[in-house]
């Protein structure tokens, strides 16, 4: 019951609608629409109750939950196989396996807080409760196996399009899967997939995102690099459903020329002098484009270039 009056106020969002007529459009008693509003209270939902108008949610609510996020999706269909977790130790590691027990295309796991968040390189993605959003998308393309790494740049064009739709914010792109606002980093991809051995072609790929919304309290080490998207009240659910709406319009169908020059024009990297990291060296080189496989062109001060598809750059901002 509480889900079903959920959705009739998130409909309504800011806007009141009576015990009366919540009761009617779901054929039960005003008690039960009560007791559902006592126990979405206790849940933290800030509902308001206006004298003889009945029951709002305020416009500031910003619980992530299916019925927050469907009424602002374009595209239904990303909210087919929709699942919104308050917490769970990894939605990349869930969609994986939700993968290979055959879950079907877009199938969107959502959590408001990751015990056991996983960035790239085995490294940890710090996933706080009520400031970010972590999120994960199963997609069966029908693609070869090199063209994976599309779906990274696809998944940061659609983010930073996204975020740019609802706050005009200046968001750079760090190849190969970061985004920056003022010098921080405030989004991390990690794209994980399997492949078919027979076909060598995608057999499945969950794309991870992990956005700071709200500002948090980083611990020591992230200070100086991670920031957050906006000190403004913002909606998550509306985000979530910006992020999966630009995310599937991309790739329905992909057009991979577009989308790299896209990616490009909002690169923070290029023309930039950078270090390359690999296998722990450290050399110094001027990244000078990125080529069709979404390769980064460095060039070393020898004048010697190389294309660099994994790894890290680190770059002066
Ligand atoms: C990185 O910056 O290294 C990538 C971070 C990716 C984090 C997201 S949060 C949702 C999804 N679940 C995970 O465990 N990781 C990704």
């Amino acid at each position: 019951m509480e889900k079903k009056v959920l959705k009739l106020l998130e409909e309504k969002r800011g806007k009141p609608i009576s015990g009366n007529r919540m009761a009617q459009i779901l054929g039960v008693s005003r008690n039960s629409v009560w007791k559902a509003i006592t126990k979405l209270k206790d849940m933290g939902y800030p509902i308001l109750s206006a004298t003889r108008r009945g029951y709002l949610l305020s416009e500031e609510s910003d619980i992530l939950s299916s019925e927050g996020i469907l009424p602002h999706l374009t595209h239904k269909e990303c909210g087919d196989h929709l699942e919104v977790f308050s917490t769970i130790d990894s939605t990349n590691r869930y969609l994986k396996e939700a993968a290979a027990a055959h879950a079907p295309d877009w199938s969107v796991a959502v959590a408001n807080e990751q015990t056991a968040g996983r960035g790239r390189m085995d490294r940890s993605f710090y996933s706080p409760a009520g400031s970010g959003i972590y999120m994960s998308i199963l997609v069966r393309p029908d693609w070869a196996s090199d063209d994976i790494v599309f779906l990274t740049v696809t998944a940061a064009v659609a983010v930073r399009r996204a975020l740019y739709r609802l706050t005009q914010k200046d968001i750079g792109i760090k190849w190969i899967n970061d985004l920056y606002l003022d010098k921080k980093k405030i989004c991390g991809i990690l794209c994980e997939g399997g492949f078919e051995m027979e076909s060598g072609r995608i057999g499945y790929a969950v794309v991870g995102i992990g956005m700071n919304i709200h500002p948090a309290d980083f611990p020591q080490e992230l200070r100086t690099i991670a920031g957050s998207l906006t000190h403004d009240p913002i909606n998550r659910n509306k985000v979530v459903a910006a992020v999966l709406d630009e995310l599937y319009e991309m790739t329905h169908p992909l057009n991979k020329k577009a989308v790299l020059e896209e990616y490009k024009t909002h690169s923070i990297v290029l023309g930039k002098e950078v270090t390359v990291i690999s296998e722990n060296r450290l050399e110094k080189a001027v990244a000078i484009d990125i080529d069709s496989d979404a390769h980064l062109i460095v060039r070393y001060p020898s004048g010697e270039e190389s294309a660099l598809f994994s790894g890290e750059v680190r770059v002066k901002l």
